[in-house]
Formats: C-alpha cells, sequence, structure tokens
C-alpha cells in the first residue's frame, strides 16, 4: 500500500510539471498519459498497472523524466512513443509525418466500401494510389483490411498493388516501413517521391482503380483553430496550403489522366471549403459527378469524385 502510495505521488509530480510546462494539457489528462506510457512501453495491462503499480528502477524513472521534458514542451504522445493507432492497425510515426487523424479512417471506410463493390464486380487485380501518402496510413488500412476480407471469404481474391506517393522523402521512409510491416502475398506496396502526380508522368504508370488523397488543407489563416501540439510539432507541408480550392482542382485534373474507366478519387477536405470546391469541381470537370459527404460529426468532410 506504502509502495502505491509513493508510486502515485510520483506520478502525480510528474503530471503536475507537463502541466506547468505545456497548460494545455491538465494534471489529469498528464497522469493518465504517463500511466499509458508506462503501460505501453514496459506492456503492462493498464489496470493491472493501477491495481498493483510496478516497482521502477532509477534508469525507468529517468526514462519517464526524459518523457515528461519532451511531453511538456508539447512533442506529441505519438512522436514520443514512435507508434499510433490507426484503422485497428499500429504504425510507426514521428516527427516529420502527419499523424493519422480520426476522421481519416471515416475516409478509408468509403474507400473500402467502394473497393468491396469493384472486387465483387468482377477486378481481381486492382491498383490503388495513396496520394500526399505521409506515413501511408491509408493505404496500408486499406490494404490489410481487404486482405483480411479476402482471408475471411467475405470477398473474392484479387492482387492489390498499393503505391505511396508523396513530396517528403522523409514521410515516404515511414509509409515504406508500414507497407513493410503489412505486406503479405498479393497485397505490394510501393513508393514514389515526387510533387503530385509529376514522377507518374514520367513513368508512364499504367492507372489506377482508386486514388485516396489527404492533402495539406488548412489554410493559414486557420493557424488559431489549430492545437498549439500541431501547430509547434506536425510538418508544416503536411498541414499548409495557400490556396486550398485550387490545390484540389490541380490535384484532380493531374490524376484524371491515370483513372481506369470507372475509377474514382476520394479525399478529405476541410469543411470551410467544401462549397467553393465543389462548384470548382462542377465548373471544371461537367462530364464528371463530385459528392460531398459528412463525417461523423456532421461536417463536410469527403469529396468523392467520378467520371464516366
Ligand atoms: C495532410 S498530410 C496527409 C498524410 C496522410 N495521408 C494522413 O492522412 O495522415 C499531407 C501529406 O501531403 C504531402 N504533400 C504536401 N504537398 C505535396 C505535394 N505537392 N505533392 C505530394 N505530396 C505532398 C505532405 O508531405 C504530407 O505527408
Amino acid at each position: 500500500m506504502e509502495r502505491n502510495t509513493e508510486f502515485n505521488e510520483r506520478i502525480r509530480a510528474l503530471a503536475e510539471r507537463i502541466h506547468e510546462g505545456f497548460d494545455y494539457i491538465s494534471v489529469e489528462e498528464a497522469r493518465r498519459e504517463i500511466l499509458l506510457w508506462i503501460s505501453e512501453t514496459r506492456q503492462i495491462n493498464a489496470l493491472k498497472l493501477r491495481l498493483e503499480p510496478p516497482e521502477l528502477t532509477e534508469e525507468e524513472w529517468s526514462d519517464l523524466d526524459n518523457f515528461v521534458i519532451r511531453r511538456s514542451m508539447g512533442m506529441p504522445f505519438a512522436y514520443i512513443l514512435g507508434r499510433t493507432n490507426f484503422y485497428g492497425l499500429e504504425l510507426a510515426i514521428g516527427p516529420g509525418v502527419l499523424i493519422p487523424r480520426p476522421e481519416t479512417e471515416e475516409l478509408v471506410d468509403r474507400c473500402m466500401d467502394w473497393l468491396v463493390n469493384r472486387i465483387e464486380n468482377g477486378a481481381s487485380n486492382l491498383r490503388i494510389l495513396d496520394l500526399c501518402a505521409g506515413s501511408g496510413c491509408i493505404g496500408v488500412a486499406i490494404g490489410r483490411s481487404l486482405a483480411d476480407k479476402m482471408r475471411n471469404r467475405e470477398i473474392h481474391r484479387a492482387t492489390l498493388d498499393i503505391t505511396f506517393s508523396d513530396l517528403s522523402g522523409y514521410a515516404l521512409e515511414y509509409a515504406r516501413m508500414n507497407g513493410d510491416v503489412y505486406a503479405e502475398p498479393g497485397l505490394s506496396f510501393s513508393a514514389v517521391e515526387g510533387d503530385l502526380m509529376a514522377p507518374f508522368r514520367t513513368s508512364n504508370a499504367p492507372p489506377f482503380d482508386l486514388i485516396a488523397c489527404n492533402p495539406p488543407y488548412v489554410h493559414p489563416d486557420e493557424i488559431p483553430l489549430l492545437s498549439p501540439e500541431t501547430y509547434l510539432h506536425e510538418p508544416r507541408e503536411a498541414l499548409f496550403h495557400s490556396n486550398p480550392p485550387a490545390l484540389y482542382i490541380e490535384i484532380l485534373k493531374q490524376c484524371q489522366a491515370f483513372l481506369k474507366p470507372g475509377a474514382a478519387m476520394m479525399m478529405e477536405l476541410s469543411p470551410y471549403i467544401h462549397e467553393v470546391v465543389k462548384l470548382l469541381c462542377e465548373q471544371e470537370f461537367p462530364d464528371c459527378e463530385t459528392r460531398i459527404e459528412t463525417d461523423l460529426s456532421g461536417k463536410s468532410r469527403f469529396l468523392i469524385f467520378t467520371c464516366k
């Protein structure tokens, strides 16, 4: 019991240090994060950790101190841990690559529905592009979830060829690593570095069944709306664009030549620009269908684009 009290007091003191350094996190949140850190790094069940606090060595307390220093500077938990969870999968992550967001899982849901339908309609060799891939979370989640469905005989077998593409070679290192972890026979991942579709133009790449894309869509005027963790630590090139609506049109224009007949583009977008993006799409691509869909919180968040 005495050990429990001492452990809890030390944890509380560390939580207070995090809060003092970065008051965006409350002491209570910081305490929970410290326990999560211990449970993740020492593989101790979260409940057991609370019932029977472990006896940490001085080296382990000092390791915890390093966590506290970084967290009190606002560094995101996922960066310090070096991994995060997305669509039920553990992904490697680190400074320099965007931390995948929950709303992007909803983009994956839409891609999944669409691809399952395409497979059920006879497609046996699917090529998918995760454009602006960052950690590769979208491509990995699609690939792994489709492969699981095939294994469980929920859908027909099809080969899945998934490409990550990003301007940042650093982010692509993470995408490569994540793809490598989840690749299996019939599911392959590759990575291409460059500005939007430029690398595909030069290599004459064959077209895709689906292009999924979560581009940088925050206008610099929206900085006050971002959390300080994001603003201070996540890569600028993954967040900001000076003219997001124009970027969407540019992406759609560049991608058109790389879509198989009946293929789709599914993109995440900012709820602040959905109306103007839809209007521009209708002007620029009158023969294609542009649909905006809402996320679970009711925000207009996804652009579904198909051409005949
Ligand atoms: C919003 S992040 C999305 C990352 C990941 N797909 C996700 O959903 O978490 C945007 C990504 O686009 C990349 N990017 C920015 N400008 C680009 C460009 N012109 N061409 C290709 N990739 C670009 C950034 O490096 C960043 O990894």
